[in-house]
């Protein structure tokens, strides 16, 4: 049992594999994953060595070939694919390398957006707020009314950051959320993502070619060859 929080996720020997051509290659090989509540997990590894097919199967985006995953006590193994994005929404919020941000729309309407996808019954109102509150936390308000084309990548990643929070998610999970940034930039990131964890008790899954920032999680785990070194 972990000193932290609940265990949240509780993956047993998963495995997965792609076909290439006439091939089978195997890309994560009977691997044990656990994340408890206020933990912060890094995973490193070459490129190719499938941290983001891992965070993939963890967040049932994708297939298990087999194995078992369960989040919190709830096996998710045989859930239909709605069920599962809906849980998904306010379980786990996502940041990626390339930000993924609707070009054009200001920041506001951006977490407007996802809010709305997000949570269909949460009101104007509610959603408002909510906006308010996280465009704070990621110190972006003189933005707010700005087209996120104009912002700098430092900025559009804490967008994408108050985005993965606004449905209010348990764990982030950030999928090389600095390779596009310059050093001073990346530090930000890294910063607010850690005082997530430290100051609001999420969980956080960082995939980072960093292993400076990697020394900042809880725990540090080395992909390689389908399974994890230490
Ligand atoms: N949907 C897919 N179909 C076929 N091969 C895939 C698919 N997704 C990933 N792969 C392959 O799996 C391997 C691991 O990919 P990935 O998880 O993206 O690695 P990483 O994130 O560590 O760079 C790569 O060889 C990649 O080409
Ligand atoms: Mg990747």
């Amino acid at each position: 049992m972990s000193s932290k929080g609940d265990i949240l996720i509780s993956g047993k020997d998963l495995w997965k594999s792609f076909t290439s051509g006439d091939d089978e290659v195997s890309i994560i090989k009977g691997l044990d994953f656990s994340l408890a509540q206020g933990e912060s997990i890094s995973i490193m590894g070459d490129s190719g060595s499938g941290k983001s097919t891992l965070l993939n199967l963890l967040s049932g985006l994708d297939c298990l070939d087999k194995g078992s995953l369960k989040w919190k006590e709830r096996s998710i193994d045989n859930l239909s694919s709605s069920t599962l994005s809906s849980l998904r929404r306010s379980f786990i919020g996502f940041v990626f390398q390339s930000f993924y941000l609707v070009p054009d729309l200001t920041v506001y309407e951006n977490l407007y957006l996802s809010a709305k996808i997000g949570s269909k019954n949460m009101s104007r109102d509610v959603i408002h707020k909510r906006i308010k509150k996280y465009i704070e936390k990621v110190d972006l308000k003189d933005r707010e009314q700005h087209s996120v084309t104009t912002l700098s990548g430092g900025e559009k990643q804490r967008v994408a950051i108050a985005r993965a929070l606004i449905c209010d998610p348990l764990i982030i999970f950030a999928d090389e959320p600095t390779g596009n940034l310059d050093d001073h930039s990346s530090k930000e990131i890294l910063e607010l993502l850690l005082s997530l964890v430290e100051i609001e008790k999420k969980s956080l899954v960082l995939v980072t070619h960093n292993s400076d920032f990697a020394q900042y999680t809880n725990k540090k785990l080395f992909l390689k060859n389908g399974t994890f070194y230490d």
